[in-house]
């Protein structure tokens, strides 16, 4: 029993790494972007920084900016996304918090040597070309944790068409 309960509290106070360096967003997972655009957009005033269909993860997300941090709606291509699975199963709400990270590789080295169990083992390219990955919310308080590192690290660390994808 002791045994299976410390699996899902991975780190502790000497082990745990500082690897996050503050919110990057709120994701909300939403039906349809409209109605959530006119509450976030119309209703809360916030202004539309970035618009994406992400084929690869079957979202199309857009970005409201607040602050130098974003609320990121979500909404599934089809039923058999993982939003589209989320809403089935829990409807409209809150679906992950990001959390920006400067280098994401070593972020998910550190995690997974503290016993974070990680969705994404290395990096894929999430919206606006940012490098992100999701640990695995059992090791996080249920909670679904993002590491973000924005698309301007991206382009420092390979030197690429930073540019091209920078929001
Ligand atoms: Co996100």
């Amino acid at each position: 029993m002791r045994a299976a309960r410390r699996r899902h509290r991975p780190g502790g106070a000497d082990t745990l790494p500082r690897v996050l360096d503050r919110i990057d967003h709120i994701g909300i997972a939403v039906t349809e972007l409209e109605p959530a655009l006119e509450l976030w957009g119309g209703g809360f005033q916030l202004e539309v920084s970035h618009r994406e269909v992400v084929e690869e993860q079957g979202v199309e997300a857009v970005l409201l900016d607040l602050g130098e941090n974003h609320v990121e709606l979500l909404a599934p291509l089809g039923p058999d996304t993982p939003v589209g699975k989320f809403l089935a199963k829990r409807g409209p709400g809150l679906h992950h918090v990001a959390y920006q990270v400067s280098d994401i590789d070593a972020a998910l080295r550190e995690l997974a040597s503290a016993d974070f169990e990680l969705i994404d083992k290395a990096a894929r390219v999430g919206i606006g070309g940012a490098r992100v990955a999701f640990l695995e919310p059992k090791s996080t308080g249920r909670v679904l944790v993002e590491l973000v590192e924005p698309a301007q690290s991206v382009a420092q660390a390979v030197d690429s068409t930073a540019e091209e994808v920078a929001h």
